[in-house]
């Protein structure tokens, strides 16, 4: 798959921002969680599970459907989703999927109806398919944030829901600073330390219905959208 690289001015959220953003490709991605697959889960794992128990919790209050989980990384989330939603995982890392595909097997979470090795920058899914959608921690990671945001709307169903989770950056203090001096590193961590809020609101499709923090030290926020 060639890299490719994301240039804010392409994107009308990253317009709307006038954010300048660090540049990945798909290449940058693959490699960070190459390597950080065999630890992902006790490093980030501790530091994301209570935003991650607050955002499945969210889907579970949905009637029953199809739920696909972009970047699902180590299926980390898989167990917490009520065994009344089937469940499709995508993720870019072969490393990240392999540990999500025995946890599905050592948990016997049978309604877990794949784990897939895909972009969700050109999902291969048909239009409307999915009654929610769900991405934690992933919008600061893929290379063009725009271009999967116009994947989401095009697979959620009308009146389905998308709920994202993400760290967010701030424009002032102690903690923009960190967050600039941190975006040096984008490549090498495979996701962007500064990305401001903007770049995922205002598209018209997704009606915002709450944002609220997600735990964890106030460093994430939980978007839940109903898709118009
Ligand atoms: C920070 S991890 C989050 C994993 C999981 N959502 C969690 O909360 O533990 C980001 C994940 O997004 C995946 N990813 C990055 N770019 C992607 C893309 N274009 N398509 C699919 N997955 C992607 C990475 O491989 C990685 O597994």
């Amino acid at each position: 798959m060639p890299g490719r690289s994301f240039n804010t001015g392409k994107s009308n959220a990253g317009q709307a921002s006038g954010a300048t953003l660090a540049s990945l490709d798909d290449s940058h991605v693959v490699a960070a969680y190459a390597r950080w697959a065999p630890f992902y889960d006790r490093f980030f794992g501790a530091f994301t599970a209570s935003s991650c128990r607050i955002a499945v919790g969210e889907i579970n209050r949905l009637p029953p459907g199809r739920v696909l989980e972009l970047g699902v990384g180590t299926g980390i989330s898989l167990p917490l989703y009520d065994r009344k939603h089937r469940i499709v995982g995508i993720d870019l890392s072969r490393e990240m999927l392999d540990i999500g595909r025995k946890r599905v097997a050592d948990e016997k979470l049978d309604n877990v109806e794949a784990l897939v090795e895909m972009d969700a920058e050109a999902l291969t899914f048909e239009d409307g398919g999915f009654d929610a959608v769900m991405a934690m921690f992933v919008m600061t990671v893929v290379p063009d944030p725009d271009r999967v945001l116009a994947e989401i709307v095009r697979v959620v169903k009308p009146g389905g829901h998308v709920v994202l989770v993400n760290h967010f950056s701030v424009e002032k203090g102690p903690r923009a600073w960190i967050e600039r001096w941190m975006a040096r590193y984008s490549a090498k961590l495979g996701w962007r330390p500064t990305f401001p809020i903007d770049l995922v609101l205002g598209r018209p499709e997704l009606k915002l219905i709450r944002r609220q923090s997600a735990k964890s030290f106030d460093l994430f926020t939980m978007l839940v959208f109903e898709r118009v």
